[in-house]
């Protein structure tokens, strides 16, 4: 039916008696009697009748409160990213200025936050794209099918998980796992920024297009970018950064291993000698 992503725990039937489609008018931060009450003339508008609603012979059931949309432009929820994550002293006020944070329209949707999962502090930092559904469950980064192909490369290379810091260019799980658009990459850079300061990582590696496009504010493609090294400022804070290949695309493309295990050894041997 188009439908992917649960926004409440229970349904909400919009065309019973009294109630509308969500649309101008609805405070999605009320209670669920509350928007039945207040769109009751949204739906005689929407439908242009002339006579009243019928008359509502039972109370509206309870429906659990439904979370707010970011409704803030997209300027505004960028600056309030940028002195919400510049005050995080820490990463753990990291995580509460995320938790906080109503400026991304991904958290209406989403399940979890998903932050981090591996050392709080690592000389390698990993930045993938999104939370996908498992993610979404777990509330961890990379739990799913990639995510054990990502440890088993980590693993080959030497790496365990307390040895690497795992995150996304997104903090919540897109609608149907799309791509997070631009401007949502955008209103999370500066909670990622702070994250790269905090963490202070002796280089960055960037899983596929997103995380590339976002750290790297490059719109070449990712098949180009890969394997050349290049670096990012934050501040006093100089990152060498590699790009590579997502682990999801590595499972649709084995042939393509090759290449992403190349980097991997890149990264290997830059840590070695940095
Ligand atoms: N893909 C990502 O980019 N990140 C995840 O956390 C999981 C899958």
């Amino acid at each position: 039916m188009g439908a992917d992503a649960p926004v409440a725990d229970e349904a909400t039937d919009w065309l019973a008696d009294g109630r509308g489609p969500p649309g101008r008018g609805f405070d999605l931060g009320d209670s669920g009697a509350d928007l039945g009450r207040s769109t009751a003339a949204g739906v005689e508008r929407s439908v242009g009748r002339s006579s009243p609603p019928p008359e509502r012979k039972a109370p509206l059931p309870a429906v659990s409160p439904v979370r707010k949309f970011a409704t803030a432009s997209p300027d505004a929820a960028a600056g309030a990213a940028r002195s919400a994550a510049r005050a995080a002293a820490d990463l753990e006020a990291l995580r509460g200025a995320l938790e906080a944070f109503e400026g991304c329209s991904l958290k209406a949707t989403a399940k979890s936050l998903c932050f981090y999962r591996g050392a709080a502090q690592a000389p390698l930092m990993i930045i993938g794209e999104a939370p996908g559904r498992e993610e979404d469950m777990d509330g961890r980064p990379f739990v799913g099918r990639a995510g054990q192909l990502l440890d088993r490369m980590l693993s080959a290379a030497g790496w365990s998980e307390a040895d690497v810091h795992i995150t996304n260019a997104v903090y919540w799980r897109p609608p149907g796992n799309r791509t997070p658009t631009p401007q949502e990459t955008d209103i999370c850079r500066p909670f990622l920024e702070r994250q790269i300061e905090l963490v202070a990582p002796r280089v960055l590696l960037l899983l596929g297009g997103a995380a590339t496009k976002q750290i790297l504010r490059t719109d070449e493609g990712i098949l180009k970018v890969r394997g050349k090294w290049q670096s990012i400022e934050l501040g006093t804070l100089k990152v060498p950064v590699l790009a590579s290949l997502h682990p999801a695309y590595l499972l649709r493309t084995p042939i393509a291993k090759r290449q992403a295990w190349l980097d991997f050894l890149s990264v290997r041997a830059a840590l070695k000698v940095t």
